[in-house]
């Protein structure tokens, strides 16, 4: 089938490839010129595993192009895909400019019967407005062509989003339209062996569906934070009660993961957004104002763990923090709403150096950051650990799971490791007599002596925190 997406950010370039790669002849459309003369060049502006050799293949098979010409990938496409960015407004609602903007070009060339697809997340009742900017269009032009505006959300994880893509566990389609229906189909068809994967519903439910998800997995680690929380100040550890709790079926092994918070391009702002909507229609979602604010403050957890240990954030003037991990999740070099980025600028607020080091976000860092005095972007992670103080590990990448903790141990100034994601077990670093903080678990002081964590052994933990 002919297909147009507008965008090619993750979702936009990640689902056009794959359409490509099942046969399809796609189109993908952005605004920037130079972008996608990059992506015509092999050149993918995103790290994303598996995903740059596909492009490179579909590109070089002519069943991936891409253009900034909106009126000639409309005139292509049997199928327009709108995959543009909704970031966050101010007020925490979804930003539609841009997904409008899109449908008001369509409206502009469109010329004949097309099904418009919203990929993008966007509010329950964007499609009317959609349909309503491309409506619009069209009587300006005095023109009268069918189309369908339906919903398709994607639940697409960076790190993993080709293998998501093309073996999905589910294929939303919203629509009333039986046009829509088997023309999404005959897309899908590929995608859509073994057994039945795609669900059809109304344009609605689709658009919540999308929220619905990724609340209910960020009230997940939001919940487990907050047990984690409660563990550390009763003495219990919660990667035990983790595995206590995960063998129930009901409630699975997924995303019951203690951290520094969650971050990336969809849990905040996705939740976020729900609330919004569900304050515009007169309802107060105080769950989902919990798991934001639960998430919050966990985002702070590593800092106030830095501070007990120090006594005062006084203390951190001057010490140097190696810091193991600075994209939000691993496999991949996003750092939107990173837990890191929290965590740097109270270190830096408490006058503090940070030497760094991340597999693959080393260049968003300095993107992000810049040249400063205090930032170091180290080369490799023990360079990272060179003359440094203590070690905070921020993101679980494979890499840090394993370090020569007796190397660790010689070489921070403070013999410390803040670990955010439970990588490692008390006991390994209390026998080389690091000290150790982790989530929801019991610590130790460097001498590894005395771990603490119930009221007669809370060395740094206060009921009041
Ligand atoms: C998420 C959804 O998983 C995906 O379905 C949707 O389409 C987009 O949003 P993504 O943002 O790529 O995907 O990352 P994900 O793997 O879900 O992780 C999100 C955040 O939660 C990360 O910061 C991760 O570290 C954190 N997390 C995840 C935890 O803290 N604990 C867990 O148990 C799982």
């Amino acid at each position: 089938m002919k297909v147009t997406i507008f965008g090619t950010g993750y979702v936009g370039l990640v689902t056009g490839t794959c359409l490509a790669d099942v046969g399809h002849d796609v189109v993908c459309v952005d605004i920037d010129p130079s972008k996608v003369d990059g992506l015509n060049n092999g050149i993918v502006p995103i790290f994303e595993p598996g995903l740059a050799p596909l492009v490179k293949a579909n590109h070089e098979a002519k069943r991936l192009a891409f253009t900034t010409d909106a009126a000639s990938a409309i005139a292509h496409g049997e199928v327009i895909f709108i995959a543009v960015g909704t970031p966050s407004d101010e007020d925490g609602s979804a930003d539609l400019t841009h997904v409008l903007k899109v449908a008001a070009t369509i409206g502009t060339h469109l010329a004949r019967p097309t099904v418009i697809v919203n990929k993008s997340t966007v509010p329950v009742g964007t499609a009317d407005r959609v349909h309503a900017a491309v409506a619009e269009q069209l009587v300006q032009r005095g023109v009268d062509v069918e189309f369908v505006v339906a919903s398709n959300p994607e639940f697409l994880k960076e790190g993993d989003a080709v293998n998501d893509c093309m073996r999905p566990d589910r294929i939303v389609i919203g629509t009333g339209s039986d046009y829509a229906v088997q023309q999404l189909r005959r897309l899908y068809a590929p995608f859509n062996r073994n057994h039945e994967r795609i669900v059809v519903m109304d344009v609605r439910s689709a658009e919540l569906t999308k929220y619905a998800a990724n609340a209910m997995l960020a009230t997940k680690i939001s919940f487990m934070n907050e047990i984690a929380q409660i563990a550390e100040r009763v003495g219990a550890d919660v990667e035990m009660v983790r595995q206590g709790i995960g063998s129930d079926p009901r409630i699975g092994w997924h995303f019951i993961y203690p951290g520094a918070g969650y971050g990336g391009s969809c849990f905040p702002k996705d939740v976020r957004a729900l609330a919004n909507t569900a304050k515009q229609n007169g309802y107060r979602a105080e769950l989902l104002e919990s798991v934001e604010a639960v998430n919050e403050r966990q985002k702070s957890h590593l800092f106030d763990l830095i501070v007990r240990h120090y006594g005062s954030a006084d203390a951190l003037r001057g010490k140097a923090f190696a810091v193991w991990g600075l994209a939000f999740k691993p496999n991949t070099d996003d750092m939107r709403e990173a837990s890191s980025r929290r965590l740097l600028q109270q270190l830096w607020d408490a006058g503090a150096k940070v030497r760094a080091y991340d597999p693959e976000a080393m260049e968003e860092a300095r993107r992000i950051f810049g040249d400063r005095s205090d930032l170091m972007l180290c080369g490799d992670a023990l360079t990272a650990v060179r003359g440094a103080d203590a070690l905070i590990v921020v993101t679980e990448w494979k890499t840090f799971r394993s370090p020569d903790f007796q190397k660790l141990s010689l070489t921070l100034g403070d013999a410390t490791v803040f670990d955010g994601r439970n990588l490692y077990s008390p006991k390994d670093l209390a026998v080389h007599g690091l000290g150790y903080y982790s989530i929801g678990r019991l610590s130790h002081s460097p001498s590894g002596a005395r771990p603490c964590g119930s009221s007669s052994h809370s060395l740094h933990l206060g009921p009041q925190d």
